[in-house]
């Protein structure tokens, strides 16, 4: 019951980001617009319904529930910056997914975003592959937003 809610909450939620992005692509495209814009919208909404709790809006590490938790959440801005200004990419995959690090390391204070991800798109017309598939998407949404917030 709850996945096929979440899986309609995220076909609508993709459906109005094709939409804009389909009204976008009709006009000439405004300056400064980055390619691979779906994806940054959808996870920049993403972003928003999960992450900021903890993180904050903005990234920062400031979200309401992070005041409420004994270790910090991670300033998410900041990525590139003590990465030598390169945006790390795969890591930042592999941290959001989760579910490699709990195999080797155990449970940790971030949830499992690829359980959770995988878990929503359950539904009896989805193969175990097409799951992984959405897993993928969304995390690559949200990497792609997060690579925004990067301070220069
Ligand atoms: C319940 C609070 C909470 C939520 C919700 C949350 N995080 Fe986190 N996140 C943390 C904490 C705490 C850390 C610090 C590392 C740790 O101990 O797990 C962290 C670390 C991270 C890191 C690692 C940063 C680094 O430099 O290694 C990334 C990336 C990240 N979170 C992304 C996300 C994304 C994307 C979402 C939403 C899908 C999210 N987080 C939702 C609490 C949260």
């Amino acid at each position: 019951m709850i996945s096929k809610l979440m899986i309609m909450l995220l076909a609508t939620g993709l459906l109005v980001v094709a939409a804009s992005e389909a009204a976008a692509n009709s006009a000439p495209a405004p300056e400064g617009k980055q390619p691979g814009g779906i994806s940054i919208e959808l996870g920049k909404s993403d972003f928003r319904t999960y992450c900021a709790a903890c993180h904050g809006v903005s990234g920062i590490g400031d979200g309401t529930v992070g005041e409420f938790m004994n270790i910090t959440p991670a300033d998410l801005t900041r990525l590139s910056w003590k990465n030598a200004g390169l945006f790390p990419r795969q890591r930042l995959i592999d941290v959001i997914d989760g579910r490699a690090e709990v195999r080797v390391h155990g449970l940790r204070d971030m949830p499992v975003w690829g359980d959770w991800f995988n878990a929503e798109a359950v539904s009896p017309d989805m193969t175990p592959e097409a799951r992984e598939e959405v897993v993928r998407m969304r995390i690559d949404s949200l990497v792609n937003y997060i690579e925004t917030l990067q301070v220069k």
